[in-house]
Order: C-alpha cells, then structure tokens, then sequence
C-alpha cells in the first residue's frame, strides 16, 4: 500500500497550527498545487482537499463530499472554508509561523488563506475542560485499518478522509457545572478517566462508542485545543478510510436516532464543520495523481 502521510498516524506534536484556504484564481491552481506538493511532507505539513479544489480541477475523489450542514432542534452546525486544508505540526511556534507564511505566499494567487487557527497539547494531551481526549482511539494496525483507505488496487489507497470541526467551549458555564455534572456529561471522572459505567444516555462517550454502532464506527482522533485571545476549545480532527464513522457518530450526538442530544453541548458548540482528502506520498511526496496532476 502507498504509505500515508505520516503526520495521520504520529501522535499530536506540542504546537500546531491549522491552515483553511478557499478557492480564489481556479486558473492558477494546478501551478499552486505542484508548489504544494514540493513543501508538503506529510509528516510535519499534513495536507487535505475539499470537493471544491477536486471539481476545480474536473477530478473526481469517490466519497469525497462537503460536509453536511446540521440543523437539528439546539443544534446548528454550518460548513466552514472547504478548499484546502493544512495541519503544520511542530514544536516550535516561530518555525511554524514562518512554515505558513511560505504556504500561504506559495498557494496565492489560486488559494485565499480564509482561517488560521493556532493549537497546542495540553498536559499530557487533555481538552481544555481538563478531560483526557484519544484514550479509546485505535492504535497500530487499528489505527491504519481505521484511518487509511486500504487495498493496493485501488488508485486512493493510501489516502484518507477528514473531517474537522472547530468547537468553542463556553468556560463560564463550564465552570458553574458541577464536578458530577461535568463527568457525566463526558462520561468519564476527570479525576481518573475512568469510564462511568452509569452515566446517562446523553454522555459523550456513551453517544460515541465505537464498538456500539453496526457498523463498528472507528476513527482516529488527532484533535487538539485551539486559543485566540481568552477564548478557546477543540480543533476537533478524525480521519477515516471514508466518512461514514464520523457520521454515525455526530448522527447520535446531535440526537438524529434517538432524539437525546450529546451532553458536550452544555458546555460546548462546533462553529462550523468541513470535509477533505488527503492524498497519499509517492516518493515521500503528495501523491496528487487521483487529482489529474
Ligand atoms: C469539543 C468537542 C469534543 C470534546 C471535548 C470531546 C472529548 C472527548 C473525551 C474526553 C473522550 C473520552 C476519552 C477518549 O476516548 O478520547 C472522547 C471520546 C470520544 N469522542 Fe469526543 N469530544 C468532542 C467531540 C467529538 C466529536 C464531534 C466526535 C465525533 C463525531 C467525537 C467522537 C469521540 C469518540 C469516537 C470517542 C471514543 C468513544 C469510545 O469508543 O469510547 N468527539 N471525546
């Protein structure tokens, strides 16, 4: 199998910071996207494309799709910027400033930089509610079999799919909650991050466990908190060999099969969601031929 940018399955750097291009110069694009694929490693600068880059570029990405709008009753999530995305992964924050000045500066005039949204880890990898985020990802050949479209036949194999979400966490309201409402609400004890075997329906991690849907719906979790200013909250990230965990997942949060929404939104809302592809390597370079370059 071709390998997978390698950024996907390392665990999240110290610092990062996320890249949203939108469409701007279609005719300029191919030149863009070869500039691309010269500073992109994949390891360090991990890389998507949205459905708006492929039809630009008259290809055709089999499952790759905007991201669905959700309006449920107290649930609103509209699709965000969707042309290119970035993660550049470090641990320095001046090289990774320097990094997005180059992209941003190589990618124009085809690609407008529409959002850039600077992460961190966080203690030894917590949300900023202060709860351990990844315990139940997979991991090893778990992780590859859920993250990355597989199959040495198939010309995508290699590549996977993204799905991204900006979350931002209100504290105040956060903070009022009580120590047992907050655990209840994730399902997990901060304390310890022990599973609560009697949280309600509406706890995070009951709404999402993987082996609970048919099915069995496994992402790989690279999230990470974001911060501007005193605001914050979680660059939430999942890759996928296709969307369709994710979706069985937000599905339940936002209540679609049983009408009980996911406790998270107490204390927490997406901004906005988007969906990419990001390609394999061939050569230890982006793989951009399924986009006809
Ligand atoms: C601000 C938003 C979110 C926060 C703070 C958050 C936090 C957490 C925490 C603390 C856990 C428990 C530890 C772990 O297994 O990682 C967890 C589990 C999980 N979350 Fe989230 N999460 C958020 C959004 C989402 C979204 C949008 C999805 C998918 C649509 C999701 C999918 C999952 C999954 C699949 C698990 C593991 C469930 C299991 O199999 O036990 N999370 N999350």
């Amino acid at each position: 199998m071709p390998a997978p940018q390698a950024g996907i399955l390392l665990p999240v750097p110290s610092q990062a910071r996320y890249l949203i291009f939108s469409l701007d110069d279609a005719a300029c694009l191919g030149d863009a996207l070869r500039e691309l694929r010269e500073l992109a490693d994949g390891e360090e600068t991990v890389v998507g494309f949205g459905h708006t880059v492929v039809s630009a570029l008259d290809a055709s990405i089999p499952g790759l799709k905007g991201f669905p709008p959700v309006d449920t009753p107290g649930v609103s999530i509209g699709n965000g910027p969707d042309a290119l995305w970035v993660w550049l992964r470090g641990d320095d924050r001046g090289d990774i400033l320097h990094r997005s000045r180059r992209l941003t500066k190589a990618l124009a005039p085809a690609l407008r930089l529409e959002e850039c949204w600077d992460a961190f880890k966080y203690a030894e990898g917590r949300d900023l509610s202060g709860y351990e985020d990844g315990t139940e990802n997979p991991v090893g050949q778990a992780a590859i079999d859920a993250a990355i479209v597989g199959g040495d036949q198939t010309p995508l194999a290699g590549s996977s799919f993204v799905a991204t979400q900006r979350w931002l966490h209100n504290f105040e309201r956060f903070e009022s909650m009580s120590e047992d409402a907050r655990d209840n609400a994730v399902g997990r004890r901060q304390g310890d991050n022990e599973e609560l075997e009697a949280a309600p329906e509406s706890a995070h991690v009951k709404r999402t466990a993987q082996e609970s849907f048919t099915p069995e719906a496994f992402v790989l979790r690279r999230s990470m908190p974001w911060a501007e200013g005193n605001a914050g909250g979680l660059m939430f990230v999942a890759f996928g060999a296709s969307f369709g965990a994710f979706e069985a997942q937000l599905g339940r949060m936002v209540g679609a099969e049983d009408g009980i929404v996911d406790a998270l939104f107490k204390f927490t809302q997406p901004v906005s969601g988007a969906y990419f592809w990001c390609p394999a390597l061939s050569a230890g370079k982006l793989d951009l031929s399924p986009l006809g370059l």
